[in-house]
Order: structure tokens, then sequence, then C-alpha cells
């Protein structure tokens, strides 16, 4: 066996290196074999060694053969079939250290990605002596006297880092090394500074607070200041490989100084202070720290400049000198100039103006300050470990405010846009734009609720309703599987079993299992297998499902859940007082339904790993739920005893009735009575559409979609908004704030309406994980007359254009090699497709023109 498989390698071997006359045959060719990617990234970079996701794309059939090799040496191979290449993993670990070759293999070509592994960084941290040092810039000097081959910085700080060699800034990342729990695992980043290294070298690492350390929580607490501690440590470690096969190693210890830097204050949710007059030189000793965290490589994205907007000059009323970015972007403002010695400059950042003006109330005790004091230097100023959710700055302390001298850097992690998505309707192309944009400012390594005010917290509900819409605009795969640790952090450290409804929960700062936020334990894992098809990462989490699962059945009376908190339909429009943030559909059947739905998904995921036992045991549970809701909530005819528009979506969208007939009616009833207006809170809001288009209501769905006044997703839009709101009415109709307790211009939850119109609309929907085989089937209207989508999916892109002239409807399709569609037509017909791309045409009847309802 052993001699067999020693003689299949050489064959292997010498067919990829040395068969001169194999590469004349099989050239090497993108054009078949493409998008070679290790967990969803085309330039990955010294990577980990573990639960590595590899995947490529391909125009030709298999059978397809993934080799790994170190230099000449094949390490690794597996046979993938199409069906599954859009995600597997080696059976063995990679090795720290080396540089590899992930090479495809198909019939007629081949095609490669090169990466290396990152080492494995030891626990050796250093700090100043004096405690007494804020913001600290540590110090190594170096020099080399031979020639280089190649430089290395693996680095990690707690709190915030930013690293320069000879003054250049290393990397292109922010905020490093990100946010997390620190306690439970803490992100070593890796840098190719080659082409930074000198003869003569000074490596200076600027530290702040960032999440790790000064204030951060819910409004201001003292104690919650230093949350993971109240010093600041760093480990680095950089390998120089000279050209004579030497390495030089320069690691965190005793020979490094540190100093006092210029930056006074420097927090997340208050921006930064600093002070140009105040350069240190005097150095201070370190010492050692070896307390060991648990140091491993980084494994999501880095939050990076994604982009950069330009500003216009505006003068108010008040005679303030506000920059405006026309666009409500999260980063922060780089300054081009120079400010006198001694001078303060202030610079404030809001969302929105008040009677023209500046304004900022709605950020709580958030300051979002950016101060700079002048040295008289021409410079060019940007915080450093801060960042800012923003619209206008006004600018104080500057003589002359030349709006050229400044530019919005928009951060965010860095992930791949994926979708694109146009209609004849501008107004519904600007909300699609405005949740893409709130996608952008609140993918900050967690998926925050806000970036502006005193929260920009992982809240759970939030990131749960968004999931699909996020991985539909941009693939999310890596930045949840980040996240998906996080929670599974919390819920082993801090909520035996259960789930904060904010995560990392910073330390146990949250509250544990609301239903529709803490479900985010099932629905999360379970829509990251839907949409990019990877069975390892849903096996990881199968575990942090079940247990999220036992805490519920832990929690029920009588198979329901019903005297527990949960948000529910948070900030629904029928709550028993006006501005009630809780709404008007009763806890215990948005709670009972959510566990029900957990549980239904726990089923489903049991099945698919073949858990025998688990699979009975939670289908018997589910049925006993169902049944529980059932005799609840319903009366003998049918009749749901509830009457609000959420409650009706739920039993809908869950399919949870006696009688569906009779939940429709009624619905249908409760719209009338609202007359046809939008009521919905977090738990209705993102599934009322899904659920109107699915149960043959599509002119609801459509009436409500384009209502332009409050509430509706257009009333926004008319005011002007550039991302999306927290509240259907943040802004009044004559412009003035509804309130400042809880009131963001950058909230993606509402977002999520771009599922309907992707999945619906366009009619864009997934029947198997990763993509590989859909259903395309519009929902038109004659509010839309023409489509333009498509969407990069793990498993190839897909084109889907329609339109609407002279009633006929037109739609080209491509679908991508190796998937298939289902297609279905507005007038019945159904095809179903391999790859290719596809033209039909159908005639319409007068019944798409005419509109059911009668609207009050
Ligand atoms: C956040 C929400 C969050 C909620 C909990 C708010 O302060 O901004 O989006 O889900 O609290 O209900």
């Amino acid at each position: 066996m052993f001699i067999i498989s020693l003689i299949k390698i050489f064959v292997i071997y010498y067919f990829l290196c040395f068969s001169k006359k194999s590469n004349e045959l099989k050239p090497l060719s993108n054009e078949f074999i493409y998008d070679l990617k290790i967990n969803h990234q085309k330039n990955p970079f010294a990577i980990g060694i573990e639960e590595n996701n590899f995947s490529f794309l391909s125009k030709e059939d298999g059978p397809f053969k993934a080799y790994l090799f170190v230099g000449n040496k094949l390490v690794q191979s597996k046979s993938v079939n199409l069906s599954e290449s859009y995600s597997f993993t080696f059976s063995k670990p990679l090795k720290y250290n080396k540089k590899y070759r992930y090479i495809i293999q198909g019939t007629n070509t081949r095609n490669e990605l090169e990466f290396e592994t990152t080492i494995k960084l030891k626990s050796d941290f250093i700090k100043p002596k004096n405690k007494n040092i804020f913001s600290p810039i540590f110090i190594k000097n170096f020099s080399l006297d031979e020639n280089i081959s190649e430089a290395r910085l693996y680095i990690t700080g707690l709190g915030l880092y930013q690293a320069f060699l000879n003054q250049q800034k290393i990397g292109n990342a922010y905020l490093t090394p990100g946010f997390n729990d620190y306690n439970y695992y803490l992100r070593y980043q890796a840098y190719n500074i080659t082409e930074l290294i000198n003869s003569e070298n000074t490596l200076e690492v600027h530290m702040g607070d960032g999440w790790y350390k000064g204030r951060i929580g819910i409004q201001y607490d003292k104690k919650m200041d230093d949350l993971w501690g109240d010093e600041y440590k760093l480990c680095a470690h950089i390998i120089i490989k000279l050209i004579n096969g030497k390495e030089i190693h320069i690691e965190t210890d005793k020979s490094w100084k540190v100093k006092s830097s210029n930056v006074i204050i420097n927090n997340i949710y208050d921006g930064e202070i600093v002070d140009y007059t105040l350069e240190s030189n005097t150095y201070e000793e370190v010492v050692k720290y070896i307390k060991g965290y648990n140091l491993i490589p980084d494994f999501g994205a880095l939050i990076i400049q994604k982009d950069i907007l330009y500003p216009e000059l505006y003068i108010s009323p008040k005679n303030e000198t506000i920059l405006d970015f026309k666009q409500n972007m999260v980063g922060f403002v780089r300054f081009k100039g120079n400010i006198k010695y001694g001078q303060t400059v202030n610079m404030s950042f809001g969302e929105i103006l008040q009677n023209n003006n500046f304004y900022n109330e709605n950020l709580r005790s958030a300051k979002q300050l950016y101060t700079i004091i002048g040295d008289g230097k021409e410079r060019i100023f940007e915080p450093k470990f801060t960042y800012f959710g923003f619209r206008y700055v006004l600018i104080q302390g500057l003589d002359n405010v030349n709006p050229k001298d400044f530019e919005g850097i928009v951060i965010y992690t860095n992930l791949e846009k994926t979708i694109n998505c146009t209609t004849d309707n501008p107004k519904i192309n600007k909300l699609m734009k405005n949740s893409y944009w709130s996608q952008r400012g609140n993918f900050l390594d967690v998926p925050t609720d806000c970036p502006q005010r005193d929260e920009r917290l992982g809240w759970t509900g939030d990131a749960q309703v968004f999931s699909n819409t996020a991985c539909l605009n941009m693939d999310s795969y890596i930045f949840y599987k980040k996240y998906m640790k996080d929670l599974r952090g919390d819920q082993l450290l801090y909520y035996h079993g259960d789930i904060p409804d904010f995560s990392p929960s910073l330390r146990k700062q949250a509250n544990s299992g609301s239903a529709v936020w803490a479900d985010i334990a099932t629905i999360l894992p379970y829509n990251m297998y839907l949409n990019y098809g990877d069975i390892n990462l849903l096996k990881n989490y199968y575990p942090m499902m079940k247990d999220y699962v036992n805490t519920l059945v832990n929690k029920d009376y009588q198979y329901l859940i019903l005297n527990r908190f949960t948000y529910g339909d948070w900030l629904a429009l029928d709550g028993e007082k006006d501005l009630d943030c809780f709404g008007g559909t009763d806890n215990g059947f948005i709670m009972s339904v959510y566990y029900y739905n957990s549980v239904d998904i726990l089923t489903k995921v049991a099945k698919l790993f073949k858990k025998h036992w688990d699979f009975f045991r939670y289908k018997r549970l589910k049925n006993k739920i169902y049944e529980a809701i059932i005799n609840k909530y319903f009366d003998n005819n049918g009749k749901l005893l509830l009457d609000t528009q959420t409650s009706y979506v739920l039993c809908l969208y869950y399919k949870i009735y006696k009688n569906k007939d009779i939940i429709i009616n009624s619905f249908k009833e409760r719209l009338s009575l609202d007359s046809y207006q939008i009521k919905t809170g977090f738990t209705g809001t993102p599934l009322i559409l899904l659920t109107l288009f699915d149960n043959n209501m599509d002119e609801y769905a459509y009436h409500i979609l384009f209502n332009e006044n409050y509430p509706g997703w257009l009333y926004s839009i008319n005011l002007g908004a550039t991302t999306i709101w927290e509240r259907w009415n943040s802004l009044l109709e004559n412009g003035t704030i509804s309130g400042t307790s809880m009131n963001s211009f950058n909230h993606y939850a509402y977002g999520s309406v771009c599922e309907s119109i992707y999945t619906r609309i366009v009619g864009f929907r997934n029947l198997s994980p990763g993509w590989k085989k859909v259903r395309i089937k519009p929902h038109i209207n004659y509010r839309i007359n023409q489509m333009d989508f498509s969407y990069k999916s793990i498993s190839g892109k897909y084109v889907i254009n329609w339109s609407i002239k002279n009633n006929i409807f037109y739609i080209l399709i491509e679908i991508p090699f190796g998937c298939k569609a289902i297609i279905e037509l507005p007038d019945g017909k159904k095809f179903i497709n391999n790859n290719g791309k596809y033209n039909y045409e159908c005639k319409l009847d007068k019944k798409f023109f005419l509109s059911e309802a009668k609207y009050n």
C-alpha cells in the first residue's frame, strides 16, 4: 500500500515538475481554471496552518486534482469534484513558515496560486516600565550590512498598534489587531517589509487604547475603563532572510526602548487629541511581560482604506466652517497642511445638519472629535487609533479652510463587492446603495449596529437579520467566520451555552439570550453554509448551534418560551405608546416562533451530518413546539389570536398555521387597517416583503416598498439619506431629528430589504449550498421596467437582466459553469438550464399591471 502511494506521488510529481512534454500539451492557462482562492482571498498572505478553505472556478469539466507543493516537493493532494470545488480543505494542516504552491489540475489546463504561511509567534511581550507612559511609541534600531532577500514582520499588541519602518507605515491596515475578546484569543498580523529595509533601520510601533483599554461600552461607565488591561503590550518578531541563506531574528526584548508619543487622548468613541509640540525624545526602558495570550494568526480580512471621498466647503447660517463629504461614511479625515505652533484645530464629526447648522447630539456621550495642536510644520495629519461615523466635519481653529486639503478616508474590512443591481427607478437604486454603504460603515472587524454613537457593538439581532443581504453585497465569508468565533467564545466563556445580545460581549456586559438576537447562533452558521457551501465551517459550529438550542430547552415551559426578555419587534410602530421601542407583537409568540425556527435549523443540520439521535430528538421537539404554538395562539377556526403585521409575517414565513388562507386574509385585513403602511420593527421588517412575495401578494409588497411617505424605506431617500437609518423616522418630515437618545443614521438592520429585492424582485433564489443551483423567478410589477443584476457567487458569476417593453417581458440569463438554474417566466413557462447564456421573452397579460389592493 505504502509502495503504491509512493509510486503515485512520484508519477504526479514527475508529471507536474519535469514533464516538459506535458507542459506543452497542457499549457498553464487561467482561462479555464481561474479564481483560485484561499479563505476567499485572491492574494492570501502569511496565513495560518489550520482551517483553511481552498476554492477555484472552472470553465471545463473535471476530474480535478488539487496539489500543495513546497518548492518542488509535493506535500498534499486531493481529488476535487466540481460540485464541491467552491470549498474544500486539505486533510492535514499546513506547516508554519513555508512557501506553498496551490495547484489545480484539470483535464486540459491547470492553474496555481502561491502563498506563504505565517510563523508561530511566541507570546513574548514587552511593556513600558513606567506605567504613566500614554500612547507609547516602542522603538527598535537595527543595522544590516548584508544584502537581504526578504523580510517579514509578525506583530500584535494590546491595544491598537501602527508600525512604521524608517518612517513609512507598514502595511495598509488600520485598527490592528482588531476587536475581539483578547482573553479568548489575540490575532497577530504579518507584513512584507522587504522594500522598507535599509542598512540603518528604525522600527517604531505606535500604540493606542482601542477597544482593549480605556473607554468602551454603552454610554459612559467608569467601571468599563480598561476592560482587558491597563498597560500597553507589544509582541513582535522580524525575520530577515539574507542572500547568503542566513536569517536574522529581531524580537521584542529588553533591547527595545519606549517613549511617550504626542497623542494625549485616543479613544474609539471620543476621537484623538494630538499635540505636535510635545514630541518627546526621552527614551525609557521596557520590561518583559510573560503572561501567555492565546496568540493565533489573523484569519480574517484586515480593515483597510477602501475609498477616498472629497468634500465641499459649506458655511452654515451660524457661520460655521463645515466640510460636506456628501455621503455618510466611516473612517477619518486626512488633512494636508500647516498648523501654526501652539494653534489648536478641532474637527468635529456629525451625520446630519439641523437648521442647516452642524449637529451631533445623537452621538450621546461619544465626542467624535479630532484635535490637533500644531508645531508649525507642513504635515499630513490623520488620527491613528479611532474612527468616526460622519458626513459633515465642523472645522474650528484653522485660518483658511481649503477643501482640497482634506480627504475622507473610508475604511472597512477588506471584502470584495459581489453584487451589482440597478433598476430604472433611481430611488430604489439609492436604497440599495444606502444599504451597501451601511454595510461598509458597519463592517469593521465586527458587524456593528452603528459607527458613531457610544455603542458600535456587534449587536447579534442586527447582524442576524442583515446576514443574507450582507453575503450577497460582499463576499462576507471571512468576516462572519471571525464573528462566529466571537459568538462561540462568548458562549463558552461567559454565557453557559447561551448567546449574548452583542458580541464581543465586553466580558459579559451584554444580556444573554434574547430571541431573534441570540438566534444568530443557529441562523448565521446555516446562512453561511447556504451562501458559501463550506460544510466544514458548518460542522465546526454544530456544537454552538446545539448548545444554544439546549439553553432554549431549559427555558421553555410546555414547549413555549413565554416569560423571558426579548427586544422582540424592536422599534416597530405598533407598540402601546407612541415612541415606544417595543413593538405590539406578543413577545411570547416571537420567542416561541424563534425557538421553533432554531430547532428546525438544527434538525436540518443534524440530518445533513447524519446525527441520527439528534435528528430524531430535535424533530420531535420541533413538532411539539409547533403544536404548542398552534394551541396557544390560534383559535379553533385557525384564526391567529394576535393581530399585528409581524405576527402574520412570522406565521407565514416560518409556516406555522392551521389554515394558510385564513392567515393571508387576516394579514390583508390588517394591512388595510394600517392603510397599507409598514408597521414592523427589527423582527418583522426583514421578512415582510419576502413573505408577501412568497404568498402571492406581490402588489402589496411593491406598494409597501414604493411608499414614499413615513413609514417606508423611500421616505428616508426623499429626505436625502445616504445610509440606512435606525428608525423609520430618524428625521421628521420637516427635517428635524425625531429624538437623540437612540437615533443613528447609519444602521443597516432595515437595509436587509435588499434581500427581498435581489431574491424576489430580481428573482434570484438559492436552491443549494454555494449557489450551485438556483431558481430565477422574477416578481415583476409595472413599477420596475428594467433590472440589471449580477452576482459573483462562490460557484461563479450569475447575470440576470430583465426588462418590460410594450407588454413584453425580456430576460437574459448567464449561468456559470457547473451550475444549474430553474427559470420561471411570468407567463408560467419553466426552463431548466446548465451553464450558458439564455434569452427568453414572454407576453404579459393585463393582470400584471392591475393593482389588486385598494389603498386608502
Ligand atoms: C442598538 C440596536 C440593538 C438594540 C437592542 C440598540 O441600542 O443600536 O441596533 O439591536 O440596541 O435592541
